[in-house]
């Protein structure tokens, strides 16, 4: 495996906004998410909280966090420091009080347990380690996995320590221009790595990272949504400090268009989505997510979103720009055409007539009305929808995964009214979605036979457990900003609520088995990171809906005739 030696350069003062910098990289919006709450469609079946939600909406929308105490390396984020705004445009004051009097004591564990996590390089935070949990085997889970940072990524950030943010994004950037080799084939110069470690040599008493892009990981799994969240996380960064000197660096210009480059290439493509290999996601087993994967999809489009906001308009910049553009129309159009799945939609699939030749073909993709899986008629909902899974020649994989769904919502793919859908469905199918821990990676499981075919008979991925239909606490994060962001916090609150009655007692595990999540997974490492931190920010956002800019996305009003000619969620 390659090792690196990298330069250790001096994290810079991140608070000073240079007027420079703000004019010539493209300025972020702010998206005004008070009016999302106050315009709160209403929905059927969760437990309504509605008195005290639009109380406690309306008390938190002040905006306020807790802020972390004043010495940088102090563990404990205690009750009653005292806070200031210095680094986030987001943060106007203070704490409420009733978390200064009474947080709950989930809180402060979590943020020692993420503290904890910190990986150090050279003397500065660089990362946090997947998992902390020395109980058994490791395997990789004591490296840096960039899709795992993002959470902690965003706590800090919203919690006002950006450093470590941006020792992240420079020290991956670094990894990128690294030549990478799977056996005698070389990767192209834009992966991002799937993960990295420190590696200290009592020797020379030197440090070095080792980063990998798929040539150690199991299955050798190409980390595709690794360049996206690096790109979605600078854009975070961005917002959340309001510095944009970061994202300006030649450097960092350069390490964009390099992902870029990767994903906008011309080849025999017939559809603007992405093709993938299957595991090249945060599900990075064989799981039948080859192909199109809505989650890669719902990053892709996310991501070309803020390399839009955050490429300067040099002449290089201008012609990434200018293929962004274009990709985002047929992107948009293809998925809220094809990928979306409410009864209407099913019900034309359903009728659907096969072997149409030419472009006046309604089933384009020669989809078979006899490969719709049973469960598809009874967990559709009156009211409600959502992306599928995938959409290629002859195949549509039905299967709901959360995170495309959420990224789909907080991106702005999903129009407004798809959005609502999405949030319809899960609240119309909580207990198949959340149940006793959210959320469900994907529903349902695949079992038996299909279980064979699909995973190769994966003895980790069997129905219910971890990527099959297991329930992983970290995608509480994206289902709570999905929630705000569609004036519906009580589902991010009721969510949250059922996760605190376990999450700390149970140590944080990566995920939870069984058809309502009611079993701590059979393999899941404990103290798992990215558990704490999705719980930490959709605890944060939950408390200050402020902080969902810093993640979520204004519509973007060209995108926006397209939708139009497109189908069933109109009506
Ligand atoms: C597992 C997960 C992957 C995650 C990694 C580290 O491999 O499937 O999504 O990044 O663990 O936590």
């Amino acid at each position: 495996m390659a090792s690196y030696q990298m330069e250790w350069s001096q994290s810079r003062n991140l608070s000073v906004r240079s007027p420079e910098a703000l004019c010539s990289v493209a300025e972020i919006d702010e998206f005004d998410f008070s009016k999302a709450l106050v315009e709160r469609p209403r929905s059927l079946n969760i437990e309504r909280q509605r008195s005290a939600d639009e109380r406690s909406m309306s008390e938190l929308s002040v905006g306020f966090s807790p802020r972390p105490s004043s010495t940088k390396n102090d563990n404990s984020s205690r009750a009653g420091d005292t806070f200031d705004s210095a680094f986030s445009p987001l943060q106007k004051s203070g704490i409420p009080r009733s978390l200064i009097l009474d947080p709950h004591p989930i809180i402060n564990e979590g943020w020692e347990a993420l503290r904890r996590s910190l990986v150090y390089f050279r003397g500065q935070p660089v990362g946090t380690i997947a998992a902390l949990d020395n109980s058994d085997e490791k395997l990789n889970y004591d490296q840096v996995f960039v899709r795992d940072f993002v959470p902690s990524a965003l706590a800090f950030l919203m919690h006002g320590e950006p450093d470590i943010v941006k020792n992240f994004i420079l020290k991956t950037l670094r990894l990128q221009s690294w030549e990478k080799k799977i056996d005698r084939f070389q990767l192209a110069e834009g992966v991002m790595p799937a993960s990295f470690k420190v590696f200290h040599d009592p020797v020379r008493n030197h440090e070095t990272l080792i980063a990998d892009f798929g040539e150690s990981a199991i299955g050798r799994v190409a980390p595709v949504d690794s360049g996206f969240w690096w790109i979605i996380l600078l854009r975070a960064y961005t917002k959340a400090t309001g510095d944009s000197s970061l994202a300006e660096r030649p450097e960092c210009q350069k390490g964009m268009r390099l992902i870029l480059s990767l994903c906008l290439s011309e080849g025999f493509d017939t559809f603007p989505t992405l093709l993938c290999a299957d595991g090249c996601c945060m599900i990075d087993r064989r799981m039948g997510v080859y192909g199109y994967p809505i989650e890669i999809q719902a990053l892709f489009f996310m991501a070309l979103r803020c390399a839009l906001q955050l490429l300067k308009q040099d002449p290089e910049g201008k012609e990434f720009m200018e293929r962004i553009v274009k990709r985002l129309h047929a992107l948009s159009y293809h998925l809220r055409s094809y990928f979306w799945l409410d009864l209407k939609q099913l019900n034309d699939v359903y009728r659907f007539k096969t072997e149409e030749y030419s472009h006046t073909a309604v089933n384009k993709f020669n989809v078979i009305p006899d490969s719709l899986p049973d469960w598809v008629f009874d967990f559709m909902p009156h009211h409600g929808g959502y992306f599928i899974g995938n959409v290629s020649p002859a195949r549509m994989d039905f299967r709901w995964f959360c995170l495309g769904n959420c990224i789909a919502i907080l991106s702005c793919l999903a129009t407004p009214e798809q959005s609502v859908a999405i949030m319809e469905l899960i609240e119309s199918r909580w207990q198949e979605l959340v149940g006793e821990m959210p959320v469900k990676v994907c529903y349902p499981a695949i079992e038996s036979h299909e279980w064979r075919i699909i995973t190769g008979c994966d003895p980790k991925n069997t129905r219910w457990s971890y990527h099959n239909g297991g329930s992983w606490p970290v995608l509480l994060w994206l289902l709570a900003a999905a929630s705000i962001k569609t004036g519906r916090p009580q589902i991010a609150r009721h969510a949250l609520e059922i996760a605190e009655t376990r999450l700390l007692k149970d140590n944080w595990p990566e995920y939870y088995d069984g058809t309502q999540g009611r079993y701590i997974g059979k393999q899941a490492r404990k103290f798992q990171t990215w558990s704490i931190a999705g719980y930490l920010v959709a605890r944060m956002m939950l408390d200050d809906p402020s902080h969902l800019g810093i993640v979520a996305l204004e519509e973007d009003k060209h995108l926006k005739p397209l939708l139009k000619r497109s189908n069933s969620w109109n009506l």
